[in-house]
């Protein structure tokens, strides 16, 4: 049996690629993150950051092939397991344990759906640059402070974004433990923890990018 085999043909291989790569782009949100914060500290400092990134095209364009890797085999085998699952049992029911289970996370499939929404868009945004205020350039590249501030200042972008951070912490919060249990690391002393930690975690990506997006909305940053 081959590993594709193995991993995509039976639903616990799916559950382990899915919280293999959710905990993978789990730590891509904490780098995607820190970048960031470069905001900050000025225009030289962000712009100098994003044109490093892109002074080695090789690595930029490993990174992006494997993020893509990650956001896809995580779309797609949440999307299989959800329907897997509809399909073992046709018609919903509430038992008890449906009952008790966090809105976050009887809601996983489509508060990631949205935030998969919301990539499209951010890619289309500031990667490939086609929608939105981002037109201003440097010597070095892409003026990435400007087109920032240029778009958090409008409120419908600075609104969208803001709503993708809500529907994302959601996601992560219920993400973080189940990935947890999903690998088998969890039991009644730690989980607990692994659920606090988790909040904690989501607390600060989502509140990390809500930050850098209100600055700007509020003339802080600008
Ligand atoms: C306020 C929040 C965010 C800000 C300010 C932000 C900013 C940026 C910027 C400036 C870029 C372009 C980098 C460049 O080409 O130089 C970018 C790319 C990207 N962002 Fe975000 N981002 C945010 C949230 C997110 C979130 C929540 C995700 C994932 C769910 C995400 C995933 C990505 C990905 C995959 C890329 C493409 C990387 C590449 O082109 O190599 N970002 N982001």
């Amino acid at each position: 049996m081959s590993l594709l085999q193995l991993l995509f043909g039976n639903s616990i291989g799916k559950k382990l690629v899915m919280a293999g790569s959710g905990l993978l782009l789990l730590v891509f949100l904490l780098g995607h993150l820190l970048g960031n914060l470069q905001l900050f500290a000025g225009p030289e400092a962000l712009n100098h950051y994003a044109h490093l990134l892109h002074s080695k095209p090789a690595l930029v364009w490993a990174a992006r092939l494997g993020l893509l890797v990650l956001f896809g085999v995580h779309i797609v085998t949440s999307i299989l397991l959800t329907l897997e699952n509809r399909a073992a049992r046709p018609v919903a029911y509430h038992r008890e344990d449906t009952l008790k289970a966090s809105l976050a996370a009887r809601t996983m499939i489509w508060s990631g759906l949205t935030v998969g929404a919301f990539l499209v868009y951010h890619l289309l945004h500031l990667t490939l640059r086609v929608t939105g205020p981002v037109h201003h350039m440097t010597a070095g590249g892409p003026d990435v402070y400007a087109n920032l501030v240029a778009s958090f200042q409008n409120p419908a972008i600075a609104g969208f974004y803001l709503l993708a951070q809500i529907l994302l912490f959601f996601h992560l919060t219920h993400a973080f433990q189940s990935a947890f249990q999903t690998l088998g690391w969890n039991n009644r002393h730690y989980t607990p923890a692994v659920e606090k930690v988790g909040v904690a975690y989501a607390l600060l990506i989502c509140g990390g990018n809500c930050a850098l997006v209100l600055s700007v909305l509020t003339g802080y940053v600008g």
